[in-house]
């Protein structure tokens, strides 16, 4: 796909790898529509890209609110004329211990960062199809696959936006519509900065931008899964998760230790 004057909506546009997905497509000459809550930031990302790609914008609202999440799909093509991409990447992160969770805090969870991207597609879908092309982006997470600690409800969310993405693969074939997964390891953004609790991940972090050209090869090259960065511990630890998950257990449960007693 060329992405010369190509329409892309991408969500969690206003820090980390959404915010460097933008930068990644305006560079390619196309137009985009970035999405996400601080208005501020947005405004200043989209004054930044302008030379490359004048007819790039902003919307700002919540994704939680399927009102919004559709409007912003609604909007788009009508304004535009057309919607040739959708990145979801906008998420909340919740490292936080399951008996510290709140179904308050659970359903946000899932509004966000599982239904907002469900939503969005379904609203994307039909543009897509009547142009017999498109592209649906979901960024998921390897902690969708190797649940760390605390990490229940966030690898739920992704988890389940993953299931739906290869769901699609099958019921997409022959469309002319394309949905990739882009499974981010450790990346350095401000995500890191938002846990509720404290992380136990030490490793190294890498930079937002390889996810924001993964990202961009995933649309061009028409693939389904990519994992960035492509790191030895990952595959060890989906090895174990597929041939030893008793091993795994017990790496994660000492990578984190939990007290026994009720709370
Ligand atoms: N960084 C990592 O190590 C890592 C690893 C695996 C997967 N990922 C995934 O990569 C994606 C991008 O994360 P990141 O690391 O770039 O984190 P980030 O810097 O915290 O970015 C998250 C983005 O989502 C937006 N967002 C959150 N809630 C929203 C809402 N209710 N409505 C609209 N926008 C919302 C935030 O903008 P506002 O606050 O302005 O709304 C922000 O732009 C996420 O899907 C994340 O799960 C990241």
């Amino acid at each position: 796909m060329e992405l010369r004057d190509r329409v892309v909506v991408v969500t969690g546009a206003s820090s980390g790898i959404g915010r460097e997905t933008v930068r990644a497509f305006a560079e390619r000459g196309a137009v985009v529509v970035a999405v996400a809550r601080r208005e501020a930031l947005l405004r200043s990302l989209i004054d930044e890209v302008r030379s490359l790609s004048p007819r790039s914008e902003y919307l700002a609202g919540d994704l939680g609110e399927r009102a919004f999440a559709e409007g912003v799909v609604e909007r788009t093509a009508q304004h535009h004329g057309r919607l040739d991409i959708l990145v979801n990447n906008a998420a909340l992160p919740k490292h936080k211990h399951i008996e510290h969770t709140s179904p308050d805090e659970a359903q946000r969870v899932l509004e966000v960062n599982t239904l907002a991207c469900v939503w969005m597609t379904l609203a994307a879908l039909p543009h897509m199809r009547r142009r017999g092309q498109g592209c649906v982006v979901n960024v998921t997470s390897v902690a969708g696959e190797i649940v760390p600690p605390r990490e229940s409800l966030y690898a739920a969310s992704k988890a389940a936006l993953a299931a739906f993405t290869e769901g699609l693969w099958s019921d997409l074939a022959g469309s002319g519509v394309h949905a990739a997964l882009v499974v981010p390891g450790a990346i350095d953004t401000e995500i890191w900065e938002k846990l509720d609790e404290p992380a136990a991940f030490r490793g190294r972090k890498a930079p937002p931008r390889i996810v924001a050209d993964a990202i961009v090869a995933s649309v061009l090259k028409r693939r389904h899964r990519v994992t960035v960065p492509r790191s030895i511990g990952v595959s060890v630890a989906r090895f174990l998760h597929l041939f030893l998950p008793g091993l795994l257990r017990f790496g994660m449960r000492r990578m984190d230790p939990m007290r026994k007693e009720a709370p």
